[in-house]
């Protein structure tokens, strides 16, 4: 059985130190509550040593954190570093310093310029320090800087970190600093280490999302023994960022794995980050963009709406209800849209809409597509009030009147011919089509339905006639028609009907 992920978050560390204007305190403060809302185990709030701002924001925030927080502060293997780590963390109720130094071969020759031996020294008497300074209850992590850069001397860096691990880390990091190669090459390296490493210690990664592939990378090295990950909230920090948090838990919740976040928080948590980062969220950005709920060509909303009443549907990689997005799928109109995307936007709308009718409103929305791409859902309603609610054709009604309780006149046009016609009836309806029947036009009505549609937009109310007539031979035709009189809905959706019977030439 995997154990469970232990998500350390380093949104207020690699993501802030990437961000073009920092946060100060108050900021950070609010990103850190929102980390321990969605369920983090472990935050890295800064690094002390680096300004006197980030002092106080480690500081403060170590305060702050519950119990069951890790803190932790970022130290190079530098002893002003180590110590002013365990100052600002002093308070935390569960205190890390998270040192770290570079093994790869470009590093060794280029940065350092010391070789691997003289550096793994440094590394040991870091972590020593780091250990002294803390309580009992504190942790030290170690990472290998550029862990991802050491394929050609991995063995000499598994050897280095069997000593630091005796001298007391209890969490070795391995950063993919830079993605250069296949997700599995790291993999491999890290399961590597897992395996030379005694049991106890936790393997964590640190993916940087250069070549896209962080979140893929950190999901299989949780599978080769990493049981922390370290990822950042909307994929924030250096370069092309850290790996995205959500996707890391989607994805491995997806596998089958227990996550110990609040998902739900996700999509609240995003949209907030963004603001204080001032990063919009790409429109095709996995779960949180606006595209990944959106389905635009006929075929997936096909299918979409076919299995929408499961929780895992076809085109959809996850339930929108499990990140906090239940009412964010949408269904838009495009000229690669059928009738099953104006079923579905209409009837999330008052102006609701049967199959047939999306069938036959389809071709005029696709025509308007074609000329101006996505149609918005306003575009839509207009054109269902004119093609469905408005048809035009032979027949044009002029006036409908009441003349006393039981006898009504009908006026209209017909191929250019009028009629004025008055006839008896139990009500306008069959006064309308009576006066129809006279004039030579007999209509069968087999249902009839009364609707109010909500008032929009600080207009009133209106009603909606919905008719079904019996079509002859090719079964049953529905009409509608919106009117703020019902009688005039009511004849209306008449004329309509017969629009549709009997379409112009
Ligand atoms: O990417 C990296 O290697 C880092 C280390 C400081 C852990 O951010
Ligand atoms: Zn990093």
């Amino acid at each position: 059985m995997n154990k469970q992920p232990f998500f350390y978050d380093i949104t207020l560390r690699d993501g802030n130190q990437a961000l073009k204007k920092p946060w100060n305190l108050q900021e950070k403060e609010i990103i850190f509550n929102k980390l321990i809302e969605l369920g983090v185990q472990g935050i890295e709030v800064g690094f002390p040593n680096a300004s006197e701002l980030d002092f106080e924001a480690v500081e403060h925030l170590s305060k702050i954190a519950p119990n069951n927080v890790v803190v932790s502060a970022l130290a190079r293997c530098v002893e002003t570093d180590i110590r002013k780590a365990a100052d600002a963390i002093k308070q935390a109720p569960k205190p890390r310093i998270h040192t770290f130094m570079a093994m790869n071969p470009l590093g060794i020759e280029y940065v350092i310029k010391k070789p691997l031996n003289e550096i793994k020294d440094i590394c040991i008497k870091s972590v020593k320090l780091a250990k002294s300074l803390l309580p009992e209850y504190g942790d030290v992590e170690f990472s290998v800087e550029h862990f991802g850069d050491c394929v050609e001397n991995i063995n000499d860096v598994i050897e280095a970190l069997k000593e630091i691990v005796n001298a007391g880390a209890t969490t070795i990091n391995l950063p993919n600093t830079v993605e250069r190669f296949r997700p599995q090459t790291f993999v491999n390296m890290v399961q590597k280490v897992k395996m030379a490493l005694p049991e106890n210690v936790t393997i964590s990664v640190h993916c940087h999302n250069d070549l896209g592939m962080a979140t893929a990378t950190t999901v299989e090295s949780y599978f080769a023994g990493a049981t922390q990950l370290e990822c950042s909230l909307n994929g924030l920090g250096e370069r092309s960022g850290n790996t995205n948090m959500y996707e890391v838990a989607i994805a491995l919740h997806n596998s089958g794995i227990e996550i110990p976040l609040n998902l739900s928080n996700i999509y609240e948590t995003a949209l907030l980050t963004s603001e204080m980062a001032n990063v919009p969220i790409w429109e095709k950005a996995p779960l949180i963009g606006y595209d990944a709920l959106a389905h635009r060509s006929g075929i997936h909303q096909d299918g979409v709406a076919k299995t929408k009443h499961l929780s895992k549907g076809a085109y959809r990689a996850f339930n929108p209800e499990l990140i906090g997005r239940g009412t964010d799928e949408s269904f838009e109109f495009t000229s690669q849209s059928g009738k099953t995307a104006l079923y579905e936007i209409l009837n999330g709308t008052p102006y609701k809409i049967t199959m047939q009718e999306a069938i036959y409103l389809s071709k005029f929305a696709k025509t308007e597509a074609e000329k101006i791409g996505n149609l918005s859902t306003e575009c839509l309603i207009d054109l269902y009030l004119k093609k469905i609610c408005d048809i035009q054709g032979d027949f044009v009604l002029e006036d409908f009147r009441k003349i006393d309780s039981d006898r009504f006149n009908l006026s209209f046009e017909y191929k250019n011919e009028e009629f004025d016609i008055t006839a008896k009836g139990n009500g306008p309806i069959e006064g309308c089509i009576n006066a129809l029947k006279k004039a030579g036009f007999d209509i069968k009505l087999i249902n009839y339905e009364q609707k109010t549609i909500e008032a929009q937009k600080g207009e009133e109310a209106e009603a909606m006639s919905i008719m079904q007539f019996d079509n002859n031979s090719n079964g049953t035709i529905t009409a509608r028609a919106i009117n703020s009189s019902t009688a005039e809905a009511n004849v209306k959706a008449i004329f309509n009907g017969l629009n549709l019977m009997y379409p112009a030439n």
